[in-house]
């Protein structure tokens, strides 16, 4: 049975036959969680938040997994739910961060989706991230100087799984949501 889209709220598209997941990356605080929400209420995509979904199946915060089971055990948890997803459709997925630093998390979701990468500068990232602190990696290294070593380390991984980029400074969610949206079905009326 062929996929559709747009399969939600939003009528009068032309359908898109194939990739219709959309898989957000970037940086902490790049505003993924804030897209994944807005594509879901405005178009009926189903939402995925990896990091909420990982608390859930643990049962406890992903700083706790941090702490008493380490990163790199993380990273697994994260690889085997994407895995899982492969059956999705019509879903937006909200990725942790770090999600792109694997290749074969890359191919898992080339596989079923269309990868976009929100990026920020480290001034609008710290903005966003001072006050919370479920994010074990900024604990203690909330400054601009931390921020962008470390985004400039991971930088060209984004960039190179990415197939489409939206900038996030100084936009709505709106705007970002429509951009990410519209250029998502261009490329499925192409492929269709
Ligand atoms: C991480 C980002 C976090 C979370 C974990 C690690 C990272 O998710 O997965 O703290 O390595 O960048 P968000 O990007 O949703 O904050």
């Amino acid at each position: 049975m062929p996929a559709h889209w747009p399969c939600g709220k939003e009528k009068g598209r032309k359908p898109m036959h194939v990739k219709n997941n959309i898989f957000l990356i970037g940086f902490m605080g790049a505003g993924k969680s804030t897209i994944a929400r807005y594509l879901h209420r405005k178009y009926g995509m189903e939402w995925l938040e990896m990091d909420k979904e990982i608390e859930r199946k643990q049962g406890m915060p992903i700083s706790e997994i941090f702490r008493l089971k380490g990163e790199e055990y993380f990273r697994e948890l994260e690889t085997e739910l994407l895995l899982s997803l492969e059956e999705k459709e019509h879903t937006v997925v909200s990725c942790g961060g770090g999600v792109p630093l694997r290749s074969c998390n890359v191919e898992a979701m080339k596989k079923s989706g269309i990868i976009v990468f929100l990026t920020a500068r480290p001034e609008t990232i710290l903005e966003r991230v001072k006050d919370s602190h479920d994010r074990p990696l900024l604990e203690g290294h909330k400054d601009v100087e931390y921020i962008a070593e470390l985004l400039a380390g991971r930088q060209k991984k984004y960039e190179a799984a990415a197939e489409f980029l939206a900038a996030t400074d100084g936009r709505s969610a709106e705007e970002i949501g429509e951009e990410i949206y519209r250029h998502v079905g261009e490329i499925g009326e192409k492929q269709a």
